[in-house]
C-alpha cells in the first residue's frame, strides 16, 4: 500500500474538515479524491504531506507510520505534493525555478534548528536534473521563458516539475486542472496520464469530467467524509454521488 489513514480527524476549532477517513491507496494507481469547494480535499492532503497533524487517527505511508513526521522528513522518504496556488517564482526562467527545486537536494538548509543534508545521486548534477526534468515535463522550450509569463497550465505543470525534482513515489495534485481553458486542460489530462507509469498519483479535483476520465479509482468527499468510492463508473452510478453531486456539476 502506498499510503493509507485510518480514522483519520482533523478538527479546526467545533468544524471536523476531516472526519474519520479510512483511506487507501495502492502502488502505481491514479487515484482522485473529489468533492465540492469546502469538501476537506486540500485539507485532507495537508494531512497526508504532514502540513497539519491529525487531530486523531494515523497516515502510514508505504507500511510506515508517518503520523508524527513533519513534512520535509515525508517528502525525503518520497512524497511530493503541488499546491493549489503555484509556488513558483514569477521573476525566474523556468529553467531556474526548476534548479532551485533541485538544489533543495544537494545544500545543507536548516530545519528545525538541526542542520541537515539532503543527498541526491553523487553522479548527478542538479542541471542534468533540471534538464531531465524540463525534457519529461516537455518544457524545454520554454526553458528561458520567465515563469510569470507563462500560461496556466505551463505554470501547473512546472509546479509538478519542481515537486519531481525530489524523485517522489508518490505525487500528490491539489486541483492542477483549476482554471485551465479547455485546450488546456486536454493537454494535462494527457500529461498526467503519461506520468502516470512512473508515479503513483493522488488528485484532488472539482471537476467531475476530468477526474473520470483519468481516474483508476475516485473516492467522493462530502463534509469532511468519504461517501463514496470505487471505479468512476461505480462512482457515477451510485444514487448519492448523482443525487448530491452530478446535479450541482461539481
Ligand atoms: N486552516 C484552517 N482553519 C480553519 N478552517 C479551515 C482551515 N482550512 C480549511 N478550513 C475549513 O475546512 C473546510 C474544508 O476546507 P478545504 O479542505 O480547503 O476544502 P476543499 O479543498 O475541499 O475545498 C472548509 O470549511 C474550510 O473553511
Ligand atoms: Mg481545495
Amino acid at each position: 500500500m502506498m499510503i493509507k489513514t485510518e480514522k483519520a480527524t482533523i478538527a479546526f476549532g467545533g468544524l471536523k474538515a476531516v472526519n474519520r477517513v479510512d483511506f487507501q491507496l495502492e502502488e502505481g494507481m491514479l487515484a482522485s479524491i473529489i468533492g465540492p469547494n469546502g469538501a476537506g480535499k486540500t485539507t485532507f492532503f495537508n494531512l497526508l504531506s504532514g502540513h497539519y497533524p491529525p487531530t486523531e487517527g494515523r497516515v502510514f505511508f508505504q507500511g510506515e507510520d508517518v503520523t508524527g513526521l513533519p513534512p520535509y522528513e515525508r517528502v525525503m522518504k518520497g512524497m511530493g505534493r503541488t499546491f493549489q496556488i503555484t509556488n513558483i517564482f514569477p521573476e525566474l526562467t523556468v529553467f531556474d525555478n526548476i534548479m532551485v527545486a533541485a538544489q533543495r537536494l544537494n545544500v545543507p538548509f536548516e530545519m528545525s534548528g538541526m542542520r541537515k543534508f539532503l543527498f541526491m545521486g553523487k553522479d548527478e548534477k542538479s542541471e542534468d536534473i533540471t534538464n531531465a526534468i524540463l525534457e519529461e515535463m516537455d518544457l524545454t522550450g520554454e526553458k528561458y521563458t520567465m515563469a510569470g509569463i507563462l500560461s496556466h497550465g505551463l505554470k501547473q505543470r512546472l509546479e509538478i516539475g519542481m515537486a519531481l525534482t525530489l524523485k517522489p513515489k508518490l505525487l500528490l495534485l491539489d486541483e492542477t486542472f483549476a482554471g485551465l481553458s479547455a485546450g488546456e486542460t486536454k493537454q494535462q489530462i494527457e500529461f498526467v496520464r503519461g506520468i502516470s507509469d512512473k508515479y503513483t498519483i493522488l488528485l484532488v479535483e472539482h471537476k467531475m469530467d476530468v477526474v473520470m476520465t483519468l481516474s483508476q479509482k475516485v473516492s467522493v468527499m462530502h463534509n469532511g467524509e468519504i461517501i463514496a468510492e470505487g471505479t468512476p463508473d461505480e462512482v457515477k452510478a451510485d444514487e448519492f454521488v448523482q443525487k448530491v453531486y452530478l446535479r450541482e456539476e461539481i
